[in-house]
């Protein structure tokens, strides 16, 4: 878990300001769910037989009253339950269609290493009530937009179909009957999945089973029509929109409420930690946590990964356009109201605070980032004046009236 300390953060709000213009563009709309929830919601969603509800919840019980015993909660390991749970609750998902996006902490008690965290950043993005390959590919573009926003390049986009809920069952079997004639091969974690959950085989990472798994039956093959039909569409909008992707069959993912549609943005400068960007549909979810039937699909992105990829001039321009140097005790009070004047007008300013000689507040000035310094002593307070030095640049300094100040600072500070 991590600090964002000062010289970093106006890379995030860089990064954050980028996501909202974007998701802007497309017409969704921010919700903010709380970072706990009951347990049970995360066991039912993401699924009782997957490494984040097995092993990297941070979960507690609650403290009990004369009632009832206290509730077993957990902080949010990622954000589409909690959102389907809102939906739900909050009845926006009736009769309409929703595109909404959320954004923060999520929760995973995984091993520590570049680019995993156990708190971590999303951005998630959720679209209910479209059933269409239509927003499949929306998604994908709008995220592909907002790589070239970003000025992150280079990522690969990964894609699968997993099929419908029936269709998954039929491979579900053939996984199975396959599996359990190479037994003696599997580790334990993968004896144990043969029982609960076939499919994460395919996603081991062990490179032991490799052989086994690429002999497998292929997902692809077992796919009902309309699901076909369904990918082969969101393909042929992807080419037309000129968005390269790859096919790949073994594509699962890590979580249990996925059908059709899956992708992964990958980047191969992460090391182990590729997946920068990732999510699929998941049209069984909301009626399996007691909404009515209603298509969904949706992505979420790691912002740790995606500030390690973007270029490192990339920021929200934050410091001080101008530091105000005031030495003497009329000077004081003349240059903090001139401060506030050019805070009116719009300037970034900062103010000198707790004295020092002249000396110690241009080494302040300096370090601020400012372009200028104003400077105030107690001849200028007197005179209604005030110094301008340039930060940057050797340039000899000027003298001008406050009446001057604005028009004079606005052309010096033109970009
Ligand atoms: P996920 O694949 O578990 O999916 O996580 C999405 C993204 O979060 C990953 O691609 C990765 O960039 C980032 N991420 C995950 N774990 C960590 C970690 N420990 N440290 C840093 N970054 C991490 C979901 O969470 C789904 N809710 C996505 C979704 C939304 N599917 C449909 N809608």
């Amino acid at each position: 878990m991590n600090d964002v300390l000062p010289e970093q953060s106006a890379r995030w709000q860089f990064l954050e300001g980028a996501v909202r213009d974007v998701l802007d563009q497309y017409g969704y709309q921010e919700m903010r769910m709380p970072l706990v929830e009951q347990t049970a919601l995360f066991c039912r969603s993401i699924g009782e037989v997957t490494d984040i509800v097995e092993k990297e919840m941070y979960t507690w019980q609650d403290r009990s009253s004369e009632k009832k015993a206290g509730d077993l909660l957990s902080l949010r390991p990622e954000g589409t339950a909690s959102c389907v749970r809102a939906v739900i609750e909050h009845g926006l998902a009736f009769n309409q269609q929703q595109r909404v996006w959320y954004q923060g902490p999520m929760f995973r008690r995984e091993r520590p290493q570049k680019g995993r965290y156990r708190q971590f950043h999303q951005v998630g993005v959720e679209v209910f009530g479209i059933d269409g390959p239509d927003v499949d590919a929306e998604l994908i573009m709008l995220s592909a937009r907002l790589w070239k926003r970003l000025g992150i390049d280079g990522l690969r986009l990964e894609l699968n179909s997993l099929g419908t809920a029936e269709s998954r069952a039929v491979y579900r079997e053939q996984l199975v009957e396959y599996f359990t004639g190479h037994i003696d091969q599997l580790d334990e974690d993968s004896k144990r999945r043969l029982e609960s959950n076939p499919l994460r085989i395919l996603d081991s990472k062990n490179p032991a089973l490799a052989e086994i798994i690429a002999q497998a039956p292929s997902l692809p093959d077992s796919l009902d029509d309309e699901s076909k039909a369904h990918f082969a569409t969101l393909c042929a909008t992807l080419d037309k929109a000129g968005i390269a992707y790859e096919l790949n069959p073994r594509l699962v993912r890590g979580l249990d409420y996925y059908s059709r549609t899956v992708f992964e943005w990958k980047t191969d400068k992460l090391g182990a930690q590729d997946a920068v960007c990732s999510g699929g549909r998941y049209d069984g979810l909301v009626e399996q946590l007691g909404g009515r039937p209603t298509s969904a699909i949706g992505f979420a992105m790691g912002m740790e990964r995606l500030l390690a990829l973007m270029p490192d001039a990339l920021e929200r321009e934050q410091s001080p356009q101008i530091y105000m140097v005031l030495v003497g005790d009329s000077a004081q009070q003349y240059g903090v109201m001139a401060a506030e004047n050019l805070r009116d007008a719009n300037f970034r300013v900062q103010v000198n605070a707790g004295g020092g000689s002249f000396k110690a507040q241009f080494k302040r000035a300096d370090k601020s980032g400012a372009a200028l310094a104003l400077v105030v002593g107690d001849n200028e307070a007197d005179a209604g004046t005030i110094v301008i030095k340039d930060l940057r640049n050797n340039a000899e300094q000027t003298t001008v009236s406050l009446a001057e100040l604005n028009t004079e600072l606005m052309q010096r500070l033109a970009p």
